[in-house]
């Protein structure tokens, strides 16, 4: 079923748990998570970048991919279809009409007098439509899609200005960590972290959950963080199946051979995953 993240995140907030946001970048992603997640029978978000979207061939393809899978794999899970770093009010209003159930509009480059004035506009088109918003304050640094960015990190009081103006869902404060692999150990603000936790009825998001070590994912939940974001693990793990295959097997041709090499170890890193998260249902 595809829903919004609300009652999901609301239930995680409660429980002292995170919900996964897995990254997808083509139907073999989103049926290895969707049939890992469903085995395991807990809710995930599947996100998908402006650049995935892209390449995946649109935010019509993808909505009519992943309803496909849910209903040919009998998945009954509660399974949300997130829009990734949205960067414009454009992007989040045409996945919102191609089915999207959720949206995170990202214009934390912005200042945040922009940065609101861009997400209420989000807000006001998605909460007509039952579509759930995430949004970000301060700005997480990194690579993703290609993308190099630097931090800056929010504090609590845009973070309050930012939600009292918009009403979003959930909030993406950035206090540390990065997209892409860690240069040395993430620098997490734990303390900013629970006091925001505190102040805000609303879910936390921790973006950039690759390299983050097990015990800072805890301390995080611990906190308050409610929905991890993956990408670049997935896609590393997902690579070095590959590699492997085709060094072992260097006269296969059949893509579902060499693109379904990486099934395995994507799904046993996802069961790890959600296991660290404490994720139930
Ligand atoms: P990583 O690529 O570091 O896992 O971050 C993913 C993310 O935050 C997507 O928004």
């Amino acid at each position: 079923m595809l829903v919004n993240f609300n009652e999901m995140l609301m239930q995680a907030k409660k429980g002292h748990y995170a919900v996964p946001h897995f990254n997808i970048n083509n139907l073999e992603w989103a049926k290895y998570i969707l049939e890992e997640c469903s085995e395991k029978n807990i809710p995930v978000i599947l996100g998908v970048s402006e650049g995935a979207a892209k390449y995946m061939g649109g935010f019509h393809a993808i909505v009519g991919m992943v309803k496909g899978l849910i209903e040919d794999l009998n998945i009954e899970i509660p399974v949300c279809l997130h829009v990734d770093h949205g960067s414009c009010k454009e992007t989040c209003i045409n996945a919102i009409d191609a089915g999207f159930t959720s949206v995170m509009i990202d214009a934390s480059r912005h200042e945040l007098s922009k940065n609101i004035e861009i997400t209420k506009e989000v807000v006001d088109y998605a909460h007509e439509r039952g579509v759930s918003v995430e949004a970000e304050v301060g700005h997480i640094g990194g690579t993703e899609d290609n993308i190099t960015s630097s931090a800056t990190n929010a504090t609590l009081k845009d973070c309050q200005t930012l939600y009292e103006n918009t009403k979003i869902d959930a909030l993406a404060p950035a206090l540390g960590s990065v997209h892409g692999f860690y240069q040395g150990e993430p620098n997490l603000d734990f303390d900013t972290m629970q006091i925001i936790n505190e102040k805000l009825p609303i879910p936390l998001v921790l973006h950039g959950g690759t390299g983050i070590p097990d015990d800072k994912i805890k301390k995080a939940i611990s906190c308050g963080i409610s929905k991890i974001n993956i990408n670049t693990d997935l896609q590393a793990t997902w690579a070095n199946a590959l590699r492997k295959f085709l060094s072992e097997n260097p006269t296969v041709y059949d893509p579902r051979k060499i693109i379904g090499s990486g099934e395995k170890a994507m799904k046993e890193r996802i069961a790890e995953i959600v296991t660290l998260f404490g994720t139930r249902r």
